[in-house]
């Protein structure tokens, strides 16, 4: 392969930036070209093309979002849009293309692949760590940080008024960035869509805490279980215990990546355009462990991500 393109698609995770970087100096290496499209699919479409020399990937490692800009493509989900995209690919001379997202933009390459025959490779990008085949998704830990900084300020001001909070965090269906940072924040209790609950026994969770001398306590519940607000209101209703709610929200997809995300990005990026110029397709890069591995994207998006069982019952355990 001589050229090969590059998107960043779905929406961004700190960390992506670094991804591209590996993607087109990897490339450079092994002497071929990358061509980048901006907003994803949706950029493919329209052909918003630019070359990517080594230079326009320096100075971005530590820079959150992704400076190609990124959409989530309601043409491309068309087969005429996917035809065009094609189309588009072919114009530009790109002989295969590097997807970086979430399982949206990875099931679009899988998509390319079984109905063009064109060979493409995913890089896992999403801040919600629900994409199976990797222990890590790019952005996740930057994201679990920014919502364990939150907690912890959070916590401060719970403490000083003797408040119950509760904050919600991200992960769209999935409770895995939830989980991770309630049990970095000491949260009291982890509301989770994986794990069935009920608000009565948080309730009298709270009280049993409270009975025990503890005047605040913090309460973390993913957007996919349930609304901070309403759990926030049927707190305060049933136990009297002054209550208030924060929803993270955006906050947490922004941000300077952490070294571990930078890395991580690195080592994904370079090792699917590694496999991509090498004559491998229809992959995606990930972590087992510290162990670089490729599974097919089709046993990738028809595997459900679990939420590890020990993270679980580490969590009960501490909120005692
Ligand atoms: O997939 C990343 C994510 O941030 C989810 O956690 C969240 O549910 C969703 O994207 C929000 O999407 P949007 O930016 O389109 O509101």
């Amino acid at each position: 392969m001589k050229k090969i393109g590059v998107i960043t698609s779905g929406g961004d995770a700190p960390g992506m930036n670094a991804a591209v970087r590996a993607v087109v100096r990897a490339a450079l290496s092994r002497g071929a070209e990358v061509v980048g499209f901006s907003h994803g699919y949706e950029g493919i479409i329209h052909n918003e093309s630019q070359p990517l020399e080594s230079a326009q990937v320096g100075g971005i490692i530590d820079r959150g979002g992704t400076f190609l800009r990124t959409a989530r493509s309601r043409t491309f989900m068309t087969p005429e849009g996917r035809e065009q995209a094609y189309n588009v690919l072919l114009q530009n001379g790109c002989e295969g293309l590097v997807v970086i997202g979430g399982d949206g933009s990875l099931t679009g390459a899988l998509k390319l692949l079984e109905e063009f025959d064109y060979p493409v490779m995913g890089v896992p990008g999403s801040i919600d760590n629900d994409i199976s085949g990797t222990d890590f998704s790019i952005g996740f830990d930057t994201a679990v940080n920014t919502a364990v900084q939150a907690i912890d300020r959070v916590r401060d001001t719970a403490y000083s008024h003797e408040r119950v909070f509760v904050i919600e965090v991200m992960g769209r269906r999935n409770g895995f960035i939830a989980l991770e940072a309630g049990l970095a924040g000491g949260a009291e209790a982890i509301l989770i869509p994986e794990v069935p609950f009920s608000i009565p026994d948080v309730c009298a969770l709270l009280r049993s805490a409270a009975e025990r001398g503890k005047r605040s306590s913090i309460v973390v519940v993913a957007e996919g279980a349930a609304r901070a607000e309403d759990i926030k209101d049927f707190i305060e209703h049933n136990t009297k215990f002054e209550t208030r709610h924060v929803v993270l929200g955006h906050m947490q997809r922004g941000g300077s990546p952490s070294a571990f995300d930078r890395v991580l990005a690195l080592r994904l990026g370079a090792m699917a355009t590694n496999r991509l110029l090498s004559g491998y397709r229809g992959e995606m890069a990930g972590v087992d462990g510290n162990k670089l591995v490729s599974h097919p994207l089709s046993y990738v998006l028809s595997t459900e991500r679990q939420i590890d069982p020990e993270r679980l019952i580490l969590s009960d355990s501490m909120s005692i």
